[in-house]
């Protein structure tokens, strides 16, 4: 029998290689009265050439651009205020995001807020509702990993240092372009790390409270995606067809989630991140390398599943190997020992007020000691 599930959709996407050519066309083809882009990225994306690659496409079509790329790691709500200020400058003009995570994630926000005059942190944890948008936006992910290109929620970091998430319908885009050619430039370890972000999107989805059988087919897609070619973009960067499996992959996972939530292995990444400033990729990987065995003990069914998805014949108990050494073939470095972390501090950071909704939708319910018990096998190794 299968269980009751609600889908709301997903606006259009269109992928392949070189996309980006046909920009113009695609932004047109939703809002034919544009004639101002505003172009946010960072500061990585405009080394890499990509935003001026863009800007000539779009000024060859007509199309002024206004560029914002001061966006340096992970946003900061300053980042997504001088963000909106750049918006809020312009009437009549179409927003592109492009880049990681943290710029889709600026420019999703940004786009919204704009509308009405309220700092960016009065959004966080979705304490005061989203106006309704005024610009049309064009997501252009430029690593395969966040899935924030199709998910109705983004994350910064407030000035007191708490990563925080925000949710509404009002974030989702208008447009997704898919062009594989644009991950290529993506350093190994972002590769490394955004590729595992997604396969932990994937697993979670499915595994998690949320979990039902039509995201399944979603986030099973995504773990064979993601297994089939995240090694063979780390090893070849410059393999399309590798780029182009792991840009499938995490969009699909980014679908399966933004639907179901994450779980744990979040909460725990979050978590690190905020006490230790450990990269999102690599701290939701630890995350699910310390909760993975703990979680299939209590659901061997939906994690033989993604055993299967992950190529492992011998099931859930597979999986948790294999998981393990995945992250040591991407050159991620598993260990967090040289961090000193007290578990405790770690634990009362995973159910912190912002963290507690991943891990109440945790398939497996985690009490404070549970939470104290996966906080020291995240330090244990
Ligand atoms: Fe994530």
């Amino acid at each position: 029998m299968v269980d009751a599930f609600s889908f709301p959709g997903i606006g259009a996407v269109r992928f392949g290689v070189d996309r980006v050519e046909r920009l113009s066309q695609d932004i047109l083809s939703i809002d034919d009265n544009c004639e101002t882009v505003i172009l946010i990225s960072d500061a990585g994306v405009a080394k890499a050439g990509l935003v001026e690659r863009l800007k000539l496409i779009l000024n060859h079509a007509g199309l002024d651009v206004i560029l914002f790329t001061d966006i340096f790691g992970e946003p900061q709500s300053k980042d997504v205020e001088a963000a909106t200020a750049v918006v809020r400058r312009c009437d009549h003009a179409c927003i592109i995001g492009l880049g990681g995570g943290s710029a889709l994630d600026v420019a999703k926000i940004a786009g919204v807020i704009a509308a009405e005059d309220r700092p960016a942190e009065d959004y966080a944890l979705s304490a005061h509702p989203f106006p309704a948008p005024r610009y049309k936006q064009i997501l252009i992910p430029t690593t395969a990993g966040t899935g924030s290109e199709v998910t109705r929620s983004a994350v910064f970091t407030t000035h007191d240092r708490r990563k925080v998430w925000t949710w509404g319908y009002e974030l989702a885009p208008d447009l997704v372009i898919l062009d594989p050619r644009l991950t290529v430039s993506s350093p190994v370890q972002v590769t490394a790390a955004s590729g595992l972000d997604a396969l932990v999107h994937a697993i979670e989805a499915c595994t998690c409270q949320q979990r039902n059988a039509f995201i399944n087919s979603f986030g099973l897609q995504a773990i064979r995606l993601g297994k089939q070619h995240l090694m063979a973009a780390i090893r070849n960067p410059e393999d399309l067809d590798a780029r182009g499996g792991m840009q499938l992959a995490a969009t699909l996972a980014g679908i399966a989630f933004a639907n179901t939530g994450t779980a744990a292995a979040h909460s725990i990444g979050h978590a690190l991140a905020t006490i230790a400033d450990v990269p999102h990729g690599r701290a939701v990987a630890i995350g699910l390398d310390a909760i993975l065995a703990w979680n299939a003990e209590f659901l061997p069914e939906a994690f033989d599943d993604v055993a299967d998805a992950l190529g492992c014949p011998g099931g859930a108990p597979d999986a948790v190997t294999a998981f393990r050494s995945l992250i040591e073939q991407t050159g991620l470095k598993r260990s967090l020992a040289d961090l000193d972390i007290d578990p405790k501090v770690l634990a009362e950071a995973m159910m912190s007020k912002e963290n507690m909704p991943m891990l109440e939708n945790n398939a497996r319910p985690i009490s404070a000691d549970d939470a104290l018990e996966l906080a020291r096998r995240a330090l244990s190794v």
